[in-house]
């Protein structure tokens, strides 16, 4: 696990955005799984900007998304098919019928999701790297605490905690949905490469458990400990509960002195 601390949300933002272009340069015709929420958006812009100032592409691309809630139409503001639409797929050149949410149609079975979305994501290769956000209580995607760690795209139920985080986002509250289809945890695990970004205070707990705690399904983020090739972006705030800070920073510090040298420095 590649832990790496940086000033702020700005600095998170450029070195994920920057680790996206790197695999889009090696394979124009990658697949990403995409995040929502609040964290990703810098990240976002920064794309949107590359494709308009520096000739970035994504024509060839395919996304697939992590979650979507279920009982919101696809043009309802707060589903995530909207959320992608308006805050990246608008503003690039992707061609949006290669882009992919578990979404639930009024007449989709929702237990045939899950299968269906598994299959196609296979069918287009799998997943060359997975963007991923946390929640407060350590969820990814959906997967809140005891979601089985081997689990697969299904529908969830949300706690009471990650519905009281996103109420924020709802005008009204009788509107929120309280189920989703989340890509299972490991789905999330099939990725070639994973980064997972958190930024602010109010991350630092969950973070933690991620790197530092033991695997465990009550923090589901922290499965990823076992990938190979994952890079975890913080900000100063959603480190300061990490216990081996130190250690973190000496690594940097010799993987600058390495790179160094490497390019004749
Ligand atoms: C939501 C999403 C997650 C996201 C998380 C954090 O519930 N399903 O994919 O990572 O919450 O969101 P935010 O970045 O807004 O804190």
């Amino acid at each position: 696990m590649d832990v790496v601390i940086l000033k702020d949300g700005d600095a998170v933002a450029a070195a994920g955005a920057d680790l996206l272009q790197r695999v889009l340069r090696r394979k124009p015709n990658a697949v990403f799984g995409l995040a929502t929420g609040r964290t990703p958006l810098a990240m976002y812009q920064r794309l949107i900007a590359a494709c308009r100032d520096e000739g970035l592409s994504f024509r060839d691309v395919t996304t697939f998304n992590l979650d979507e809630y279920i009982g919101l139409s696809p043009d309802d503001p707060q589903s995530y098919r909207a959320y992608m639409k308006r805050e990246l797929f608008d503003e690039i050149d992707i061609d949006q019928s290669n882009t992919f949410l578990p979404e639930c149609g009024e007449k989709t079975d929702p237990l045939d999701v899950g299968p269906a979305y598994e299959a196609l994501i296979r069918s287009r290769g799998g997943i060359d790297l997975q963007v991923l956000g946390i929640g407060r209580n350590g969820h990814i995607g959906f997967n809140e605490p005891t979601s089985s760690l081997n689990s697969r795209t299904r529908i969830k139920t949300l706690t009471r905690e990650t519905i009281a985080a996103n109420r924020q986002y709802f005008n009204d509250p009788l509107a929120q949905p309280q189920l989703a289809v989340t890509m299972g945890i490991a789905t999330i695990m099939d990725a070639r490469q994973i980064v997972l970004l958190a930024t602010g205070k109010e991350k630092a707990e969950a973070v933690r458990p991620t790197i530092e705690g033991p695997v465990s399904a009550m923090c589901p983020a922290s499965i990823l400990q076992m990938h190979e090739t994952v890079s975890v972006l913080l900000d100063e705030a959603a480190a300061s509960a990490l216990t081996l800070r130190d250690y973190y920073d000496w690594i940097a510090q010799q993987k600058r002195r390495i790179s160094g040298k490497k390019e004749g420095r």
